[in-house]
């Protein structure tokens, strides 16, 4: 099984020397656990890829530690020292969003510095940067002094792991030397925001993944009206359909859905959706509900999202039907999400 290590001095330490020597390793952030390697080193990338079993040619996020001193106080100097090395623009909108909204759930893509390794960027000529929120990510960027290219710690395709035990149990078979620093719960649960840069004079700030972050922060932030995605070529894992996928076959439904679309569902049903189950009709009449809680509220919902897909998944239903939620972007991060775990889900049933 992975080790786990509590986020000591000690330990905190131990996996900066670990990070030098070239070696993978899980870290916390808020959004979600991440698989974590010197961006610098190709060797070290190579390790990412082998370990999450992802296609090489998928870009990973730069992570990278924030200006000294109090979080609000940063300035736009700051960032920009922070940014050069990774970036060979760093456009006013990226200012902008890293004096708002960094450290936090937010990754920015702009054009890359020449530096920056194709194994990193999927070959692309643009990179993803993130300055983490969390102190022990933080912690370990700040002694470790360099960039951390840091994928989600799950398998490819698989739901993203929001505490320590969830990335020991998704490697405990595949990389069971594994060390896995414990930063608790995520506070977010959902990944980063993704905003595109790359043409932000052109055709604006483009939403790659909603998050945390919403698309009228953005806006407003930039004071620019957003874009839609250019090119179909942008490779973007998240972007797969299905993906965040849980093993158990998972169905959307509000009050707007037909009675009888749950007709053919059978077994034992864990209904964590908003409108009753007494409102749909079943074929089988030894269906069995289970009523889960979802929250009504979208913070809290992001935050327990994918801990209870891992719990369900786990436990031998039959079906999970879940809410369809609403489509203000507030929920735009959470409604991503269940969209694609519903569309890749029941896969290896
Ligand atoms: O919250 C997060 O962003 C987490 C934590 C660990 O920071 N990381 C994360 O990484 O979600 P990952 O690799 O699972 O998802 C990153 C997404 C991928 O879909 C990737 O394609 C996209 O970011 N991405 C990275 N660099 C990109 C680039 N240059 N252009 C377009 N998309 C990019
Ligand atoms: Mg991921």
């Amino acid at each position: 099984m992975p080790t786990i290590l509590s986020a000591t001095p000690q330990h905190i330490r131990q996996v900066v020397d670990h990070l030098r020597a070239g070696e993978i390793v899980a870290i916390p952030t808020e959004t979600v656990y991440g698989l974590a390697a010197d961006a610098s080193s190709q060797l070290a990338v190579e390790k990412i890829f082998q370990a999450k079993g992802r296609p090489s040619d998928h870009p990973l996020i730069v992570h990278i530690a924030a200006p000294l001193g109090d979080k609000d106080q940063s300035t736009a100097d700051e960032w920009i020292e922070i940014l050069s090395p990774w970036a060979r623009e760093v456009p006013p909108p990226a200012i902008m969003l890293a004096m708002e909204y960094w450290p936090g759930p937010l990754t920015i893509i702009l054009p890359k510095a020449r530096r920056v390794l194709a194994a990193v960027t999927g070959g692309q000529e643009t990179v993803g940067l993130r300055c983490p929120d969390h102190p022990v990510a933080q912690e370990v960027l700040r002694q470790f002094k360099g960039g951390l290219a840091a994928p989600s710690a799950n398998r490819f395709g698989r739901i993203s792991p929001t505490s320590a035990e969830h990335v020991a149990h998704e490697f405990s078979e595949t990389k069971p030397e594994i060390l896995i620093l414990d930063g608790e719960e995520c506070s977010v649960g959902i990944e980063s925001t993704i905003v595109d840069l790359t043409h932000w004079d052109t055709i604006g700030p483009v939403i790659l993944r909603p998050g945390a972050i919403t698309a009228e922060q953005v806006a407003r932030t930039t004071q620019l009206t957003l874009g839609k995605n250019p090119t179909e070529k942008i490779r973007f894992s998240g972007g797969l359909s299905a993906h965040y996928a849980p093993k158990t076959s998972l169905y959307l439904v509000d009050e707007n859905t037909p009675v009888d679309s749950l007709k053919y569902v059978s077994g034992k049903i864990a209904w964590a959706a908003w409108v009753s189950a007494s409102e749909f009709q079943f074929e089988d009449t030894k269906v069995q509900v289970f009523e889960k809680q979802f929250p009504k509220d979208p913070t809290e919902a992001a935050k327990v999202l994918y801990q209870l897909l891992r719990e369900l998944d786990a436990q031998q239903f039959d079906a999970l039907v879940f809410p369809i939620l609403p489509t203000d972007s507030i929920w735009a991060g959470v409604r991503d999400r269940l969209a694609r775990a519903s569309v890749g889900s029941g896969i290896d049933k």
